[in-house]
C-alpha cells in the first residue's frame, strides 16, 4: 500500500473561518485521509495555523495583548472548532513553532549557496501616519489589470494577479486610510524566481496532465505571465528572523521572513513538530526527504493558493537543490458563495465554522459541503437548500431508514438480529446495486471527485429505501414472518454497511450505527465486493440497540431563524 502525505492550505491565524475555507481545504482533505486509512493506506495528514505577518501583529495590537499570546489563543480557538468538525489531522501544527523556524532558515541558507537570493536596496511604501513600512496587502488600491477597487498590494482577490504596491491605481494605507504615501529606500532579500523558471516550467510539465483543470490553468497563466523575483523579508517584529550567520546586517535590523515564504514550508516543520512530540511517530524525514516516488503528495486548497502551491513553492523546493518531496496532486477548489455573493471574514458575510457547530453537528455540516463542494464551479450556499439537503437526504433517506428497520425489528422480533428466511431474487438484485454503487463511491473517491463520491454514498442509502418499500416487512410479517425477518436482516446489514462506508463523510453517526449493534468484534475497515453483494455480515442472533434520532428534520420555523440571523441573501 502506498504512503500518502496529505496537507490542506494552513488557516491564517487571524480570525474564526467561515464554511467556505473549510470546504475548500481542510474538510474534503479530511474525508479524502479517512477514506485512504480504512482502505488500509499508510496516510499523514498535516495543517497548521498560519501565524506569522501583518494582520496578526494587527489583531493582536487591537486586543492590547504580545503577537505571540495572541497566536497561541488564536490557535487553540481554531483548534477547538476543527475537533468539533472531527478533523482527524494526524498534527495540526503551528507556523511559529521552532521547527518551522530551523527549516526556513536552512531553507533561505541553501536558496543562497546557490545563488538564488540577492539582497537589494527597495523603495518601500511608509506610511508617515502610521509610524511604519506598510507591508504590500496594507496598501489597497485600484487593480490596474481588471479594475478592482479593494485590490492589495500583494494580489488582486478578484482576477487573482499577483501585484506590486507600486502597480496599484490611487494607493491608500489599508491601516488608516491615509493617501499620504511616500516610498524609502531599505534592504531586502530578493528570491530570484526568474533564475528558476525553466526549472518549474519542466516540473510543472511533467504534472500538469495530472492536475485538475483547475489547478494547471492557473498555473500555466503564472508561469506564462512569467516568474519574477520576489522580496522574501520584510519589516516586522513578528516572523522567522533572516538568519544573522548568514545576512548579520539585516539580522540586525531585525528583518524577517515573508510569511508566505515560510508559510509552505511549515508542512515540513508541522510534521517535524508531529515526529518531535513522540518517539513512537516515524521520522519526519521519511515523508519529506528523497522519497519521490515512495510517497503520494496530495495538497488541497482553494484557487487562490494555487499560484503559491504550483509555481512559487516548487521554486524555492527546487532553488534548496536538495531532493524535498514536491507535490504530486493539487486538488484545487472553487469559491463557495453565499447566495452568490462573497462569503468573507473581513466583512463578516455568511457562516463561520464555530456558528456552524452551535447550531448543528457537524455531520450535517460535513456532508451537506462535500456533496456541494465548488469543484467544477462556484457553488452557493443557500439555507433553503442546505435545510432541503438535510432533510431528504439525512433525515429521511439515511436517518430514517435505519429508525424504521431497528425499531420495527425491535418491535416484532425482540433486540436481536432476527433469524429466518433464505435470501431470494430481491436480494440478489439488492446485491447487486450495493455492490455496483460502492465500486462507483470507490472510483470516485480515489479520482477525489467529491460531488460524485457523495452523490453514489447516497445512492447506496437510496438502494437500501427502494428495498424496503419492495419488500414491505410491516405487509410481509402479516403472511409470511420468515420473510420479514430475511428482509429486515438484509436492512440491517445495510445498515452496517452504511457504518463502514459512510464514515469518511459522517464520522459521528456511522460510530452511532456501528454501535447499534454488540458485534463480539467490528472490526471491518471497508466492505469487499463479495460481502455487498451477499449481505449476511451480520448474523441472527446478534443483539441490538435502537440508535436515538441521527439526524433531526429542520422545519419551516428554523429556516426561517437561520435566515434572520445570518441574512436570506447577499449585501
Ligand atoms: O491563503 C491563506 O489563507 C494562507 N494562510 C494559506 C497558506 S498555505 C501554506 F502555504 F501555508
Ligand atoms: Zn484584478
Amino acid at each position: 500500500m502506498a504512503r500518502h502525505l496529505i496537507t490542506s492550505a494552513l488557516p491564517y491565524i487571524n480570525g474564526i473561518k467561515h464554511l467556505g475555507n473549510m470546504v475548500g481545504s481542510m474538510l474534503p482533505a479530511d474525508v479524502y485521509s479517512r477514506y485512504l486509512r480504512q482502505r488500509g493506506h499508510d496516510v499523514l495528514y498535516i495543517c497548521a495555523t498560519d501565524e506569522h505577518g501583518t494582520p496578526a501583529e494587527l489583531a493582536a495590537k487591537e486586543q492590547g495583548i504580545p503577537v505571540a499570546e495572541f497566536c497561541a489563543q488564536a490557535h487553540d480557538a481554531q483548534k477547538a472548532v476543527y475537533d468539533g468538525f472531527a478533523l482527524a489531522f494526524d498534527y495540526f501544527g503551528r507556523s511559529s513553532s521552532e521547527q518551522n523556524v530551523e527549516i526556513t532558515q536552512h531553507f533561505a541558507r541553501r536558496l543562497n549557496e546557490n545563488g538564488f537570493i540577492e539582497e537589494r536596496a527597495i523603495r518601500q511604501v511608509y506610511s508617515p501616519t502610521d509610524g511604519r513600512f506598510l507591508p504590500d496587502r496594507y496598501v489597497e488600491g485600484t487593480c490596474p489589470h481588471c479594475g478592482y477597487d479593494k485590490a492589495r498590494g500583494d494580489q488582486c482577490e478578484n482576477c487573482t494577479r499577483v501585484l506590486d504596491p507600486t502597480d496599484l491605481i490611487n494607493p491608500r494605507s489599508a491601516i488608516s486610510g491615509s493617501t499620504d504615501l511616500e516610498v524609502r529606500e531599505t534592504k531586502h532579500l530578493f528570491l530570484l524566481q526568474s533564475k528558476l523558471q525553466h526549472e518549474v516550467e519542466e516540473w510543472v510539465s511533467r504534472h500538469e496532465d495530472d492536475w485538475p483543470q483547475l489547478a494547471s490553468s492557473i498555473a500555466r497563466k503564472w508561469l506564462n505571465e512569467g516568474l519574477h523575483d520576489r522580496a522574501i523579508t520584510r519589516d516586522l517584529d513578528w516572523g522567522v528572523p533572516v538568519p544573522a550567520d548568514t545576512w548579520p546586517e539585516l539580522a540586525a535590523e531585525g528583518k524577517v521572513f515573508y510569511v508566505w515564504f515560510d508559510a509552505p514550508i511549515e508542512y515540513i516543520g508541522a510534521t517535524k513538530e508531529w515526529a518531535d512530540l513522540d518517539p513512537e511517530n516515524r521520522d519526519w524525514k521519511s515523508w519529506w526527504y528523497d522519497v519521490d516516488t515512495d510517497v503520494r503528495y496530495t495538497e488541497f486548497m482553494a484557487k487562490d493558493n494555487v499560484p503559491f502551491h504550483t509555481v512559487m513553492f516548487p521554486a524555492t523546493e527546487l532553488g534548496v537543490r536538495e531532493p524535498w518531496k514536491k507535490v504530486d496532486y493539487v486538488k484545487a477548489f472553487n469559491w463557495l458563495t453565499y447566495y452568490g455573493g462573497k462569503f468573507s471574514t473581513s466583512q463578516k458575510r455568511g457562516v463561520f465554522t464555530d456558528q456552524a457547530l452551535d447550531i448543528l453537528p457537524a455531520d450535517y455540516w460535513r456532508y451537506f459541503l462535500i456533496a456541494n463542494a465548488p469543484e467544477s464551479d462556484d457553488s452557493s450556499f443557500t439555507w433553503e437548500h442546505f435545510t432541503a439537503t438535510v432533510n431528504k437526504d439525512l433525515a429521511d433517506t439515511l436517518g430514517n431508514f435505519v429508525n424504521r428497520v431497528l425499531s420495527f425489528s425491535k418491535k416484532r422480533f425482540g433486540e436481536e438480529v432476527p433469524a429466518g428466511g433464505e435470501p431470494g431474487a430481491a436480494e440478489a438484485k439488492l446485491g447487486e446495486e450495493i455492490a455496483r454503487l460502492l465500486a462507483e463511491y470507490e472510483q470516485q473517491m480515489e479520482a477525489l471527485q467529491f460531488r460524485k463520491a457523495a452523490a453514489a454514498l447516497r445512492a447506496l442509502w437510496s438502494a437500501g429505501n427502494s428495498y424496503l418499500e419492495e419488500k414491505a416487512p410491516w405487509l410481509e410479517i402479516k403472511t409470511d414472518k420468515d420473510g420479514a425477518a430475511l428482509t429486515l436482516r438484509t436492512a440491517m446489514n445495510l445498515i452496517h454497511l452504511y457504518a463502514v462506508v459512510s464514515e469518511p463523510f459522517i464520522p459521528a453517526t456511522s460510530a452511532a450505527m456501528r454501535q447499534a449493534f454488540a458485534l463480539p468484534s467490528d472490526t471491518a475497515t471497508w466492505i469487499s465486493a463479495d460481502e455487498a453483494r451477499t449481505l449476511t455480515a451480520l448474523t441472527p442472533g446478534i443483539p441490538f440497540t435502537v440508535p436515538p434520532v441521527l439526524f433531526a428534520k429542520l422545519t419551516d420555523e428554523d429556516l426561517e431563524n437561520y435566515k434572520e440571523r445570518f441574512g436570506g441573501s447577499p449585501e
